[in-house]
């Protein structure tokens, strides 16, 4: 594993709502991954606090399901499996109640880094920060980790701010956005700014178009209730694609550490065009024959939350004038596909006759599926016959490039939970930035509910609506395929 063995110092850990499905899906196989890996010192502890009657080996069973469920590739034997549910503890508390705080504090260690995982629902991270300062779990050391969403508007994150830094400052506070923990996303700022190559052609005189797409297949079932209440555009809009837009588009900070990379994302934000609704599409999943829709799975039969969300977005500053971003996210898509899709200008004179169906050079950065970089390049077609030209991939799936040297890509959570023990914010998102987010996106929600009209229907395992197509079509642009 390439430079990921580091052993970080060592640490205790309380994930409040440690008994939830984050915790089990991502979190506890997330710590577990890493210390096989021989990141996680032997003494670390990892505390879950809920209400859920568990005791100690209670909740070391639960991790163990979790990881026999979670963890097909581990490189620990039993006797690993045995040493990190050693590190584990439970502790019984309601965040709302002031018993258990205590007991909870005397499990801590002093002059160990402490950190707080807050993997319980948006409505309690006030009250958790302003009980552990009550109660004097913390120091000037301890961290905080706030998972999404945070807030579901301007104002609400500005409260929900406030609230934190009341507590806490800002250098402790690490709020989630697991694409920045994604290996590819983090390539894009080695592609970017660890070659020569890209770095002069990445602008408007030479970018056409970037396409940013997160397409899921599966739809909102059994998630429905969450769902209504946020739709696309917060779920993962003002978050994820946001993220991968500012990466893209921001300037090469100074040095690669946590303000240089936010002060630059922050510019990209504030640079945001406001989007006219000439330019922003939204839509439902609306199934028949059988097939499921947005409707069934939502619960409620007349919501006008969005399932799809299409954008065409200007970056008003120097290098992106003229160049447009064009963003889409939906559920029971075609396909589960995750890329950056950077278009390259045409040469502006052709030497060679004759046509052939030219898409251009594209860069795609890969999320998923198979993390990895291609980049379309023109060719001669091989053998006689004159000179053809045709277009093919120069692919690089990491997993195949890198070989043996590494044994699988690492989780985002993996990553994150360690940079937050070590204390490098980079990959987390600052309160301004989320802030400015919020101001950008909340307009294009604002109108939505002003205007009372309907998101557009489309085909469960189709492309989106109609009108997300034309968005591109209009500016003689296509949407990259969307494959199953
Ligand atoms: N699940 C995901 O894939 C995912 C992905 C991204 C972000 N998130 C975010 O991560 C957070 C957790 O999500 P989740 O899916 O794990 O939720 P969940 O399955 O509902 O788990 C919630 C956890 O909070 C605990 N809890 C609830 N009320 C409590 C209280 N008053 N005092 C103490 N503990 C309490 C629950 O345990 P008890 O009932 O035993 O108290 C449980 O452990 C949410 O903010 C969510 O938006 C989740």
């Amino acid at each position: 594993m390439v430079a990921q063995t580091i052993p970080v110092k060592t640490f205790d850990l309380v994930i409040f709502g440690g008994t939830g499905d984050l915790a089990r899906r991502k979190i506890l196989p997330g710590l577990f991954r890493r210390m096989c890996a021989g990141q996680m010192p032997a003494d670390a502890r990892i505390i879950a606090a809920a209400r859920s009657d568990l005791d100690d080996a209670g909740f070391r069973q639960f991790a163990r399901d979790a990881i026999t469920e979670h963890v097909k590739d581990s490189q620990c034997d039993e006797s690993g499996i045995e040493r990190f549910l050693a590190s584990l503890a439970f502790e019984h508390l309601d965040i709302f109640e002031d018993s258990g705080w205590k007991k909870l504090k005397g499990r801590l260690r002093e002059g160990v880094v402490s950190a707080f995982y807050f993997s319980v629902g948006p409505s309690l991270f006030g009250e958790i920060a302003r009980k552990l300062t009550k109660f004097g779990l913390t120091t000037d050391d301890s961290r905080i980790v706030v998972e999404k969403p945070f807030g579901r508007d301007k104002a609400s994150a500005v409260a929900l701010n406030a609230e934190l830094k009341n507590c806490f400052d800002e250098h402790q506070i690490y709020r989630i956005d697991h694409y920045l923990g994604k290996e590819t996303v983090q390539n894009l700022m080695a592609i970017r700014f660890g070659n020569a190559l890209f770095e002069p052609l990445w602008n408007a005189q030479h970018v056409d178009h970037v396409q940013i797409t997160v397409a899921e297949s599966i739809g909102v079932d059994g998630r429905g209730a969450y769902y209504n209440k946020s739709g696309a555009m917060r779920d993962m809009v003002q978050n994820h694609l946001m993220q991968l837009l500012c990466l893209t588009a921001m300037e090469p900070p100074s040095k690669y550490g946590a303000d240089s990379v936010r002060d630059e994302k922050l510019k990209v934000i504030k640079a945001l065009e406001p989007v006219s609704t000439l330019n922003v599409v939204r839509g439902q999943y609306l199934g028949d024959d059988g097939e499921a829709s947005y409707l069934d799975h939502s619960g409620d039969p007349q919501s006008r939350t969005e399932s799809f969300v299409a954008l065409k977005v200007n970056v008003a500053n120097w290098r992106w004038a003229g160049t447009p971003f064009y963003l889409r996210t939906g559920k029971r898509l075609r396909g589960r596909m995750s890329e950056i899709a950077v278009v390259f200008k045409d040469p502006p004179h052709s030497i060679f006759e004759g046509e052939f169906d030219r898409r251009g050079n594209v860069l795609v950065i890969r999320l998923q599926p198979d993390e990895g970089i291609t980049l379309r390049v023109t060719i001669k077609e091989p053998g006689p016959g004159g000179m053809r030209l045709t277009e093919v991939p120069l692919d690089m799936t990491f997993a195949e490039a890198l070989g043996d040297k590494i044994a699988y890509l690492p989780d985002a959570y993996e990553r994150l939970i360690m940079d937050v023990i070590r204390g490098d914010q980079t990959l987390f998102m600052r309160g301004d930035e989320v802030e400015a987010a919020w101001d950008w996106v909340d307009p294009i929600i604002a109108g939505w509910t002003e205007s009372g009209v309907r998101p557009l229907p489309y085909d469960p395992l189709g492309s989106g609506p109609e009108d997300s197509l034309m968005l591109l079509h209009r500016d003689g642009r296509r949407w990259r395929e969307i494959k199953p």
